[in-house]
């Protein structure tokens, strides 16, 4: 063991340069355009596999490709399945980047690029870690299947059919994640739940073109007008949701979990500075840590309509549109909040505009039992390579393939995050820590033999 971890920091520059090459690839899977660029980043992904001592292929799909590599060691042993996704966020606004988006650049202990964080430089930490193992003793602990996808931020169906079709293979004991956070600088954390999430679209359609305000205003329904009447009654004063039935099913945190947030360190001064905000907002009665990670939210994350250019321009807009997501807590369920939400907007929809609503991806939120031998095990690692017990927390985000893995293949996860919050995961200047990337490294090498001693 220990000379897999003075062979990996012995290598740390040659590792970190390998993830640069990682970085100026540009995959994101939202945008058409970078198609060849997503096969290119699949195909390094394979060769980095391969490097490692994994037997890799890329599986193609409708959509992004798949990667998929392994080495089983023994059947005797536990069999660990490890998930990142090699697509990345679009990286606009693009001037707002310090220095451009995919060429990697290191400052002040930081590498910044898109996917610095968010998965690439998380997910390769065990990449080099089944790297070193191989190398330095021949053989790894547990047996390993990694699959990296490249639709994990376009919430694309194609995994979820690769899941369902490959049952066989990819049977596990448990599943490995790192795509989540640490609880603050220095201090590790195991993620033990994760909101799930509903995503929507509202179109509103007023005349059939735009109408001259002047002429035809006060006597036609103006669609802009009707959508911020309507989605400014989403949220109430008291910073609650205003659909009727939201919280019915929310599950609230319990007795032992509440005595966990409390103890944690949180300063709000620092929050705020991280966030770049003035003062804190949300649901009355609640601490900002319970209300960005164990209770339900409805936020609009965009929207559309009229004229917004230089200048006044006098119309009724034909047309507006929102999009809108709802973070889901345990035991919220997507159908019933979509039907909620749909049921509360279009009863406000005034008459002569026409009420269109498209439903998106849904995921209900995920809870690890906190019981668990895994996460006994996980937490020894984390503590070996970071010098500090890492704190179980619940994260506010939403990773919907750790849902799939308990519905399709019957098998826990473990979020292991090396990242921060404040790393600017889907924001300019996106980074990760050079540190955090190295001691991910060695935790995820001391995690293969913890997990090797529970029987599976
Ligand atoms: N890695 C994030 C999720 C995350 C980040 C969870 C930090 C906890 C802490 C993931 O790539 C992501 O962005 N997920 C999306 C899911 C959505 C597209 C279905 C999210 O949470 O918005
Ligand atoms: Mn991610
Ligand atoms: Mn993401």
């Amino acid at each position: 063991m220990n000379s897999v971890l003075d062979f990996l920091r012995q290598r740390q520059q040659t590792s970190l340069d390998q993830l640069c090459d990682f970085l100026r690839i540009p995959s994101v899977s939202a945008d058409s355009a970078f198609a060849p660029q997503m096969q290119k980043c699949a195909d390094w992904v394979m060769q980095s596999m391969t490097g490692a001592g994994l037997v890799a292929r890329i599986y193609p799909t409708k959509g992004h490709p798949i990667v998929y590599g392994e080495r089983i060691q023994d059947p005797l042993l536990p069999t660990i399945l490890v998930y990142g996704h090699y697509d990345v966020q679009p990286p606009d606004p693009l001037n707002l980047w310090t220095t451009p988006p995919f060429e990697p650049q290191v400052r002040d202990g930081k590498l910044f690029a898109r996917g610095a964080t968010d998965d690439k430089g998380q997910l390769f930490t065990h990449l080099k870690s089944i790297e070193a193992w191989i190398k330095v003793t021949g053989s790894l602990p547990v047996n390993v299947k990694v699959l990296i996808e490249g639709e994990e931020e376009v919430g694309g169906a194609n995994l979820e059919h690769f899941l369902e079709s490959h049952g066989e293979l990819l049977k596990a004991d448990v599943a490995v994640v790192s795509d989540t956070s640490q609880y603050a600088d220095g201090i590790p954390a195991i993620t033990c739940g994760l909101r799930g999430i509903v995503a929507a679209e509202v179109r509103l359609k007023g005349p059939s073109k735009d109408l001259h305000s002047g002429i035809y205003g006060g006597s036609v329904a103006n669609p802009v007008n009707a959508l911020t009447k309507i989605c400014g009654r989403l949220i109430g004063d008291d910073g609650r949701v205003q659909i009727p039935g939201f919280y019915d099913d929310v599950v609230e945190l319990t007795p032992s979990e509440r005595e966990q947030y409390e103890s944690l360190p949180f300063s709000e001064a620092e929050f705020l500075k991280e966030v770049g905000s003035s003062a804190p907002f949300g649901e009355a009665g609640r601490s900002t840590l319970e209300r960005r990670s164990a209770r339900p939210t409805c936020d609009i994350n965009g929207i559309v309509g009229g004229y917004s250019g230089e200048g006044p321009k006098t119309i009724i807009p034909s047309r507006a549109l929102a999009k809108i997501t709802c973070r889901l807590v345990p035991s919220m369920k997507p159908a019933v909040v979509l039907d909620a939400l749909e049921a509360f907007l279009k009863a406000l929809c005034p008459a002569g505009i026409q009420f269109e609503f498209q439903r998106y991806h849904g995921c209900e939120a995920f809870v690890f039992d906190p019981t668990s031998e895994w996460l006994t095990a996980a937490r020894k690692a984390v503590e070996t390579a970071f010098g500090q017990p890492p704190v179980l927390i619940r994260e506010g985000g939403s990773i919907p393939v750790v849902l799939s893995f308990k519905q399709i293949l019957g098998i826990d996860t473990l979020l292991l995050g090396w990242g921060r919050n404040s790393d600017n995961l889907h924001s300019p200047d996106e980074h990760i820590h050079v540190q955090d990337f190295h001691r991910g490294t060695l935790a995820s090498a001391c995690l293969w033999e913890e997990l090797a001693k529970v029987k599976k």
